[in-house]
């Protein structure tokens, strides 16, 4: 192709976009032309320095016209402490702020409300910080159990991470602040993030990893978007053509702007041509005098425009998605909300979400909650005392307080019950049991009523963001599924002198249980809960919460048994990765090829009962009712998740065995039941055909199966669409 015909081309496919994005007014005409007249007003110079970084967490501002910075700051779960323009740490500021409970613990709360409210927080705080974006909410599917990210983002089901994420978004923007989902996509292990190429159908692509990214666009209505670091088919994400310009803008409507992962752009055409509005990042190597012109969409750019290889259109296209951001926000001509800090209803939205977030995954006979006979616990484990809150790296939060799970036993146990500590095993990779540690442990177990046993994964170490002691965190996969730091033999040992153990589980996904699950009465997965997460696990202890959380990813016995190993590739080290396992991430595998999963999907026990009963299902044109009743037949209140799953048996392409398409959380008194009805509408019986390379909805008879979590369906109905 010519270079003429090629440019041309290119001019109209972003006269396009910008059409078909609407890419203008926040606000009517007004604003509209507020943004054409500023673009009007710019110099060259000035709308280059608008699409990069101006600091490692601003862009470019344009002081004579009145276009501030974009000043940006992590996510996802709080408000990141302050680093100075360029990582000079700014010491005396108020930056310790509201620590919220992690992604996985959010999703895990199965309430879209309390989505919301987490949102509204972060909103809050960046609005009193001073900040115009939220780098939040992460979203990435959980794939494989091993990806070291996997705490920040929220389930392996793309239809929980789709309403949970609407929640979070529509809460932070609510307050005037920009929600930034990341990373975007196929960002879904991290050890070489910065080289792999992702590869998969376009079937797993629109069936399981798009879906979150587009009900944050078009259902929430998210300002930002951050592409991710790895190649996707070949191409870098973030100016992937494909995923930028056709998909996201162009098919979804995309008005806002996406700014690239720090450091994530490669080459300076690519990125202007492919989507990329904001290059963020930082410049090390530069430091302490940075120079961020010097980025690929710095003063290239202005060569590029000068020497006529770039039409300006294209930068004034990137400028104009950036104003709409702004004036969206109020960030020019505006008043923003003053925001709040650290206030008791904040504190509350992380106690809550931590309350509702922990999983009980197991209490046989009982065990739990601890009866007001206990009158000692031996604390074992290292999580037990540990602060997680820096851990982690760029999701670091520098929390206000942190009540660690020993603070909070002791707390909400009182004067009533002795309670002793002992860490039981140290935090040193590669190390064996320590004999003298599980010596004492199993000492203070046998004297015990009953021993409580926190430990799990790791998050970092003291307060350093990266450490090689780190299992969950930015830039680090885990090698294996297996319990770190001799915590089996610790268990083992801790079981034997006092049968009566809870185990409770910190981390961003399932750890390899093999060992002792079966001698274990009581087991609870805690994730990392945040601020108030002592006050809330010790409260389930103790019965004065019942448990409602529900997982959101299977916990497979082994890493053998996970698709991402078994069907599809994880470990190799390989620079392109083909996702071979296909749609079959999480349930989706392990109930179509019938492989028995430690908890499954959607698990999570209560201290009462509840029966399910009267399902109707009621079909209609290309969507369907279901109505069913759900009851609590216990004694104490509590909160059921009632989860709707769809199966189509006979359809021109397989179909998992079972897909979540509908649930509510449902909250009942002792003895009380109430009706739920749930919509399941076009999409829920849609499947991608990648053949046809479309969303298709073959008509037959469709399964209906409503139960407590993807294994324990206690309802079943048809209904056959026409
Ligand atoms: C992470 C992003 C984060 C950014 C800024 C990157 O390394 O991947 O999630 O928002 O840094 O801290």
């Amino acid at each position: 192709m010519s270079y003429k015909f090629v440019r041309v081309a290119q001019v109209l496919l972003f006269i396009s976009l910008a059409y078909t994005s609407n890419a203008q007014a926040p606000k009517g005409p007004s604003a509209n032309a507020k943004i054409d007249a500023l673009i009007k007003k710019m110099t060259l110079e000035e709308k280059v320095t608008m699409i990069h970084a101006s600091s490692s967490f601003t862009s470019g501002g344009v002081p004579r016209l009145g276009i501030p910075e974009l000043v940006t700051s992590d996510g996802p779960h709080a408000v990141r402490a302050e680093h100075g323009r360029d990582w000079e740490l700014d010491k005396n500021v108020y930056d310790s702020g509201t620590y919220l409970p992690v992604g996985t613990c959010l999703a895990a709360t199965w309430n879209t409300k309390l989505g919301y409210d987490f949102g509204s927080v972060l909103g809050s705080e960046a609005n009193f910080r001073g900040k115009d974006v939220i780098l939040g909410p992460g979203i990435n599917i959980i794939r494989s159990p091993l990806n070291g990210r996997n705490f920040e983002y929220q389930s392996e089901d793309p239809y929980l991470v789709s309403r949970m994420v609407v929640g979070y978004i529509k809460g932070v923007q609510d307050q005037g602040i920009s929600a930034c989902v990341k990373h975007y996509a196929a960002n879904n292990l991290e050890k070489n993030r910065n080289t792999v190429d992702v590869n998969m159908s376009e079937r797993a692509l629109r069936e399981i990893y798009l879906p979150g990214f587009k009900a944050a666009v078009t259902e929430a209505g998210v300002n930002t978007l951050m592409g991710s670091y790895n190649k996707f088919r070949g191409q870098w994400a973030t100016q992937n053509h494909y995923l930028m310009n056709q998909v996201l803008k162009k098919e979804w409507g995309f008005k806002g702007l996406v700014m690239s992962d720090w450091g994530a752009v490669h080459n300076t055409m690519e990125a202007l041509w492919n989507g990329c509005d904001i290059e963020m990042g930082t410049d090390l190597s530069m430091l302490p005098k940075p120079n961020y012109g010097k980025f690929f969409m710095g003063d290239t750019v202005l060569q590029l425009v000068r020497s006529g290889r770039l039409d300006e259109s294209i930068i004034n296209e990137k400028v104009r998605r950036i104003l709409y951001v702004m004036y969206k926000t109020n960030m020019i001509d505006g008043q923003r909300k003053k925001g709040a800090y650290n206030t008791k209803a904040h504190q509350q939205t992380a106690l809550k979400v931590a309350e509702e977030g922990i999983v009980l995954l197991k209490n046989d006979n009982k065990l739990l909650p601890l009866s007001s006979t206990v009158k000692s616990i031996a604390v074992i484990g290292y999580n037990a005392e540990r602060k997680q809150g820096m851990g982690g790296g760029s999701s670091q939060a520098k929390a206000f307080y942190e009540v660690t799970p020993l603070e909070g036993i002791k707390y909400v146990g009182g004067n009533k019950v002795n309670i002793t500590y002992s860490p039981g095993y140290k935090i040193e990779r590669g190390a064996t049991a320590d004999r003298s540690m599980i010596r004492q442990a199993v000492e203070a177990a046998s004297k015990a009523d009953v021993a409580v046993i926190v430990g799990g994964w790791t998050h970092g170490y003291n307060y350093s963001v990266w450490s090689d002691n780190a299992y969950d965190a930015e830039d680090v996969d885990k090698p294996n599924m297996t319990m770190p730091f001799g915590q089996d033999e610790l268990i083992t040992a801790v079981l034997k002198a006092n049968p009566k153990t809870v185990v409770v589980l910190m981390g961003g996904g399932p750890i390899d249980m093999t060992q002792w699950v079966n001698n274990t009465p009581a087991i609870l997965q805690a994730w990392y809960p945040g601020m108030e997460g002592g006050n809330a696990l010790a409260r389930i202890l103790f019965g004065q919460v019942n448990p409602s959380g529900k997982l959101p990813m299977t916990f497979m016995k082994t890493l053998a048994d996970a698709p991402s190993e078994k069907i599809g590739i994880t470990t190799k080290d390989t620079q392109r990765l083909y996702y071979t396992d296909d749609i079959y991430v999480g349930y989706r595998y392990f109930d179509t090829y019938k492989v028995e999963p430690q908890f499954a999907f959607g698990h999570g026990l209560s201290y009462t009962t509840f029966d399910y009963s009267g399902l109707k299902v009621q079909g209609g044109k290309n969507k369907a009712t279901v109505t069913f009743t759900v009851k609590n037949t216990g004694n104490v209140a509590g909160a059921e998740v009632a989860q709707v799953y769809v199966n189509q048996p006979k359809s021109t392409l397989p179909r998992p065995e079972k897909e979540l398409k509908a649930f509510e959380k449902v909250m009942l008194q002792p003895g009380q039941q109430k009706t739920v009805t749930l919509t399941l509408n076009e999409d829920a019986f849609q499947y991608y055909n990648d053949g046809l390379n479309k969303w298709v909805l073959e008509p037959g008879a469709f399964n209906i199966m409503i139960g407590g979590s993807s294994r324990a369906i206690k309802l079943n109905g048809k209904v056959t669409l026409k």
